[in-house]
């Protein structure tokens, strides 16, 4: 049998608080692909960064609870005068989080992101929050790379599958490399199923998620194209071989609904 890592038992926040976590209400309503535009790869710019949360929460099932989840898994994992990294911050919403459902512990948050629109909206909402631990927002290309030290927690939330396949693993490797014993990776993503029949009936029950919330075909349809050479989402297995090849000794899904995953990796 393996050896799991102890779980941190000095959480002083009861973990019943976390229901309490609440997202803020979205400022911009999302309409980027209901009028017809030309075809043209998804970017994280201006116009998407102005209603982001918008198009987030409309368009990721369970993106609440996602963030519930991590902020409540977080708090097994942290340790004392370690790093937090979120990789993909977007607008700040797990930094955020994250800052609350940590509170005792000693740690500096990192936000990484390669969009400058992201991470102007993320320092306008963490200001307004008043976070208890010290934090940075950094422009970071994951394609490139950047460090990553020590470690004790990394987020990625549905931002694996938006670096290129060819520098996965050696993001991965880099994220495993800095972080210290125990120390966990969380990430959120789409998959694909090796069987087309799953691919298809998982993908259809999505876009009617989408339509439940508001989204016409043509903007289904015109944000699909737009995502195509963009987000290339892994199956399961893949994700899998990754996080191992990368370093990572524990590993586990622990959301899933249709064609998206949650995993959690410990080194
Ligand atoms: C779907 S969003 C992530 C959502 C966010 N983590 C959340 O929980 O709300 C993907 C983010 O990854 C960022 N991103 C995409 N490619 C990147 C790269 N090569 N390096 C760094 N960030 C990247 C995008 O700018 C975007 O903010």
């Amino acid at each position: 049998m393996k050896n799991h890592p102890p779980l941190s038992t000095d959480n002083v926040t009861k973990l019943e608080d976390l229901q309490t976590i609440r997202l803020d209400a979205p400022v911009g309503a999302d309409k980027v692909f209901d009028s017809d535009r030309p075809a043209d790869d998804f970017k994280f710019n201006n116009e998407v960064a102005k209603v982001f949360d918008d198009m987030v929460n409309r368009s990721v099932p369970f993106y609440g609870e996602m963030q519930r989840m991590t902020a409540e898994l977080a708090r097994d994992f942290v340790q004392d005068h370690t790093n937090v990294y979120d990789i993909g911050c977007s607008t700040g919403t797990t930094i955020e989080l994250l800052d609350r459902a940590i509170e005792p512990k000693k740690v500096n948050l990192i936000g990484i992101d390669n969009s400058q629109e992201m991470l102007d909206k993320a320092a306008q909402k963490l200001k307004a929050s008043k976070l208890t631990h010290p934090y940075t927002l950094s422009l970071g290309d994951a394609h490139k790379g950047f460090p990553i030290h020590n470690a004790s927690l990394v987020t990625m939330i549905l931002t694996l599958q938006f670096i290129r396949p060819l520098h996965r693993e050696r993001l991965v490797k880099d994220i495993c490399n800095g972080m210290v014993d125990n120390g966990a990776l969380i990430i959120f993503e789409k998959v694909t199923s090796r069987d087309s029949m799953f691919n298809r009936l998982f993908i259809d029950h999505y876009y009617d998620y989408k339509r439940r919330n508001g989204y016409s075909e043509m903007e289904i349809s015109q944000k699909r194209e737009a995502l195509e050479n963009v987000l290339i989402p892994y199956r399961m297995e893949e994700n899998f071989d990754l996080l191992k090849a990368s370093g990572f000794k524990y590993m586990e899904v622990f959301f899933r609904w249709y064609n998206f995953c949650g995993i959690v990796a410990v080194k």
